[in-house]
């Protein structure tokens, strides 16, 4: 009995943990970036580098970057990849970091009519759910991340 309630108390918490993580968006107050030449943002939102381990995950992650959803990467161990948008491998022989974190920050700059969700955006976003009104759907830190992990891809 005792054994089962301890059971219990873990999965009551980590419940509570991940679903805080899932929601973990930043509120309304939005870093200051600066556009360069339409193209880049070449400065790092949290002014260090990302984690590029972190990055991977935010990546793959649903609830946050759901990049799989449209895009094909190199992670194997995820058998559904996206091909509605490039494949990302060899994205940073393409793209200088400041313009890939522009694409992630805000891909409508570059492309007004892409489909691709603006990730550090919190206005004038489309069909937007009650959880994230107000919210960035990822926070300055998974964008450094996702920035960090993509530039490993050479
Ligand atoms: C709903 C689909 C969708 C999702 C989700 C999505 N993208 Fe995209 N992405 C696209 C499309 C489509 C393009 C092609 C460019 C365009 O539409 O302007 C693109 C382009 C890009 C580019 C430029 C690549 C190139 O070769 O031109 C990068 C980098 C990128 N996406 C990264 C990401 C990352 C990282 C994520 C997850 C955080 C993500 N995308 C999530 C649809 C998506």
């Amino acid at each position: 009995m005792l054994r089962a309630l301890a059971v219990l108390a873990v999965g009551a918490t980590f419940s509570v943990a991940l679903s805080a993580a899932t929601i973990a968006a930043e509120p309304a107050k939005l870093v200051k970036y600066e556009i360069k030449d339409g193209n880049s943002i070449p400065k790092s939102l949290t002014g260090k580098p990302g984690d590029a381990k972190k990055g991977r995950e935010a990546a793959i992650h649903r609830k946050k970057g759901n990049c799989l959803a449209c895009h094909t990467l190199p992670i194997p161990e995820q058998s559904f990849h996206g091909d509605v948008g490039p494949d990302l491998k060899g994205v940073a022989d393409r793209y200088s970091e400041g313009e890939i974190r522009l694409r992630l920050v805000n891909s409508k700059v570059v492309n007004e009519d892409t489909i691709m969700p603006a990730f550090y955006k919190t206005d004038g976003l489309n069909r937007v759910m009650k959880k994230f009104k107000g919210k960035t759907i990822l926070s300055a830190q998974d964008v450094e991340d996702i920035v960090a992990y993509l530039m490993t891809l050479k």
